[in-house]
């Protein structure tokens, strides 16, 4: 039996997490909250800023290869408080010059000389919560914007000089027909950003929809829309270079594609997930915040952000590793399931070989390649690897 393999450390990135939105959306399970009373502005950035000092010592001399500032809708934010966070990160963590800097934002929250004064404070990419481009849809959603400020809102942020820009779609709406849905998808990319998010829309646990289920389309309309998409992406010059995520060749989003190669990232803010790893012990850590905003915010006075701090056990790797990696069309190099998990290649051989024996992957000397059986019944081949 050849040698353990060791641990190396992947690309580091940083994660932002702003937790209120104006409303709750009835499908949305992220940690986001209705806003009520004045947005906490100062006193949460300077709880950001303490936040991240704590886990300085973990990461000593990396560089932050992007950051995301992602929520709930971090466009509540005014563009000088977004300029206080980022040189507030600067001054703390050494970003690489050309860092790739993310800011969700939201249609219905901006003014449109507003993005020109994020791209001033830094922030280099947007990714817009388009949804739809069907103001009745949009409504179902429970969304506060129509299409005329969805379209706004692209033309404002095309206007104010960005390059790098992510529109989400939702697909597979309530009552949504395959017309429509290729609707939405003309009018988007019709604005050739490079970069569009095309999320089948899911019924989550302790959500409004889940409560009240709308009619969705059924799973066969479901897999004719998907094919109908990806036709039209791949006729633009889109590629799945993710299982929700079409991109031209230069605009891949580096922040979401390190997450997806099982790189590392602090994660600050309420509720945020960090994962780091410890060379020296040989170990990962993940990393929980205190998830209710005033939770956090009070965490302040006793610098406990902290709500959950685990070493991800061998055992439980290369259920990580796939979980994520697998989720990308990128092939996978046996060296870096190694040095990204700690673990021999011989721990993953018997659910390798069922899921080579059920056609989800094909093996090489050198990788590890999923097959378009294995991207569509992903969870399936995801769950082979559960300890
Ligand atoms: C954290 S949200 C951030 C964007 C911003 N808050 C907004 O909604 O405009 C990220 C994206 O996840 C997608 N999303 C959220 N809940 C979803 C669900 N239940 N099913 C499919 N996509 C979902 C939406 O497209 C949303 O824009
Ligand atoms: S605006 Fe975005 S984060 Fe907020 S509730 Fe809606 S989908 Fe969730």
């Amino acid at each position: 039996m050849s040698t353990q393999p060791v641990l190396q450390l992947p690309p580091l990135s940083l994660y932002v997490h702003m937790p209120w939105c104006v409303v709750k959306c009835p499908y949305c399970d992220f940690n986001s909250h209705a806003l009520k009373g004045e947005l906490p502005e100062t006193a949460y950035i300077e709880a950001l800023l303490s936040d991240l000092e704590l886990d300085l010592p973990h990461v000593w001399g990396r560089v932050v290869h992007s950051v995301f500032i992602g929520g709930g809708t971090p466009s509540l934010f005014s563009a000088q408080h977004i300029e206080t966070l980022l040189s507030g990160i600067r001054a703390r963590l050494p970003l690489s010059p050309n860092a790739e800097i993310t800011m969700e934002a939201n249609p219905g929250t901006v003014e449109h000389d507003r993005f020109e004064a994020y791209r001033q404070a830094g922030i280099n990419r947007v990714s817009l919560g388009i949804q739809s481009l069907n103001t009745e849809h949009l409504k179902t959603l429970g969304r506060i914007h129509d299409a005329d400020e969805a379209h706004k809102a692209i033309e404002a942020v095309k206007a104010a000089g960005f390059e790098r820009i992510n529109l989400d779609l939702m697909w597979a709406l309530p009552e949504q027909t395959i017309d429509e849905m290729l609707a939405d998808l003309e009018g988007v990319l019709a604005y050739e950003t490079g970069h569009v998010s095309h999320y089948q829309l899911t019924i989550e646990p302790n959500t409004v929809f889940a409560a009240k289920p709308p009619a969705l389309p059924d799973a066969e309309l479901a897999w004719e829309m998907s094919e109908a998409a990806a036709d039209r992406f791949r006729a633009k010059g889109y590629g799945p270079y993710e299982i929700s995520a079409w991109a031209k060749p230069s605009h891949l989003s580096q922040h979401n594609l390190n997450y997806w190669r099982f790189g590392d990232y602090i994660g600050i803010g309420a509720g945020a997930h960090g994962k780091v790893t410890l060379p020296a012990e040989q170990t990962i850590v993940r990393t929980r915040r205190k998830m209710i905003p005033h939770s956090y915010l009070a965490a302040a006075e006793t610098q406990e952000f902290i709500a959950e701090r685990v070493t991800v056990e061998p055992k439980d790797r290369a259920f990580e590793f796939f979980l994520n990696r697998l989720r990308l069309a990128e092939p996978i190099a046996w060296s870096d399931f190694e040095s990204l998990t700690g673990l021999h290649r011989g721990h993953i051989q018997s659910p390798l070989e069922k899921a080579q024996s059920l056609g989800l992957v094909e093996l090489t000397d050198s990788h590890i390649v999923r097959t378009p059986m294995g991207a569509r019944y992903l969870n399936d081949l995801q769950q082979l690897f559960l300890d």
